[in-house]
């Protein structure tokens, strides 16, 4: 049986009854979709209903105030996206009829090549394949293919796949299945493999890849840092400060000593972390401090999050508060003439401010 009457076959059985699949109209398709991307089907579904009742027509919505269209979206974010849903509107309106292939869906304005498949396939039987999270993952699998799909490679591999895989006389039935199919079956976290009915063709079921793919590669992806400084704060308000290596992030710049953890951390665990002992018995020998009598007043509020491009750092400033003097220690006015990365300058100014 080829891949697209298997797909059919489960959709008959499997399918949610949707309003928006109850409907050739390109407009309420469209809203349904628009609205889709940003939520899931259930809480989706009183947004949709809302929409309809208030805007029937592609024409009532383009003459709305664009404040009452902004309200309707109201808890959906990504506000951009109800903007333009009214421009397009307009631009409907304007033209004089809804387009009605994928190529002219594609003028109009937030609509993008997911949502322009979505309409000419359902409102006009197109043969054109959509390709979203869902079907990425339902194909990832299948095939087994590892290729990342946030990346322009597989962007097209999947595109290539989906559509050879579409059956040109089904497109809108075959589309809304793939997605249900990702959507009910193929789910993201422990899909119950036992009933599907690609099991035996599913690569990644056979290799135990399930939980692989899809591959989304982490190039972009923002890496969460937690840094645990160490801030010394004695009776005549000197600390301590060390300089950072001549390479690398925020070169030759002056901080408090630091270590790093894996996630957010509780004092007992601060005293357990790597380097911990090392930067007691040995940095701060000097100054009397040790692990087992550490003299901790914390001031330790959120965290300051200081964002760089791939990195998101989590700082934490723990404080020791001292009765006694240390020799390496420097004044606070000396402290803020030293090149400081602006996080530090950040905890400093707080902490400190009566000092400056
Ligand atoms: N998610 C995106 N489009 C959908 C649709 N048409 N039906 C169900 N879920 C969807």
């Amino acid at each position: 049986m080829s891949f697209s009457n298997k797909l059919l076959n489960w959709y008959h059985i499997h399918k949610r009854e949707l309003p928006w699949r109850e409907t050739t109209d390109p407009y309420y398709i469209w809203l349904s979709e628009v609205i889709l991307q940003q939520t899931r089907v259930q809480q989706g579904l009183p947004y949709y209903e809302r929409f309809v009742e208030a805007f029937p027509t592609v024409k009532d919505l383009a003459l709305a105030p664009q404040e009452d269209v902004l309200k309707l979206w109201q808890g959906l974010g990504y506000y951009s996206r109800a903007r333009n849903l009214h421009k397009a509107a307009q631009q409907v309106v304007a033209s004089g009829e809804f387009p009605d292939n994928f190529k002219d869906l594609l003028e109009l304005k937030g609509v993008g090549e997911y949502t322009a498949a979505a309409i000419a396939s359902f409102a006009f039987n197109e043969a054109v394949a959509v390709v979203d999270g869902n079907v990425y993952r339902v194909l990832s699998r299948i095939y087994g293919i590892a290729t990342p799909i946030n990346e322009s490679a597989g962007i097209k591999e999947f595109k290539k796949l989906a559509n050879q895989l579409l059956d040109p006389k089904n497109a809108a039935t075959h589309n809304q299945a793939i997605m249900e199919l990702g959507a009910l079956q193929c789910v993201p976290k422990n899909p119950n493999c036992n009933i599907c009915p690609f099991q035996t063709d599913c690569v990644a079921f056979n290799d135990s890849r399930i939980d692989e793919l899809p591959v989304k590669s982490k190039k972009t992806k923002v890496k969460n840092l937690f840094h645990h400084y160490i801030v010394l704060d004695t009776p005549d308000h000197k600390t301590v400060m060390q300089q950072r290596p001549q390479s690398g992030i925020w070169a030759g710049l002056f901080e408090f000593p630091y270590l790093e953890s894996n996630g957010p951390i509780l004092l007992d665990e601060l005293l357990q972390l790597d380097g911990m002992r090392e930067l007691m018995e040995l940095r701060f020998r000097e100054s009397g401090i040790t692990t087992t009598s550490l003299p901790i007043t914390i001031y330790n509020p959120e965290p300051i999050i200081h964002k760089l491009s791939h990195r998101k750092i989590h700082a934490y400033f723990w404080v020791l508060q001292l009765d006694y003097h240390v020799e390496e220690a420097i004044s606070i006015q000396d402290a803020f003439q030293k090149p400081l990365p602006i996080l530090i300058h950040r905890f400093m100014s707080s902490y400190w401010n009566s000092y400056l």
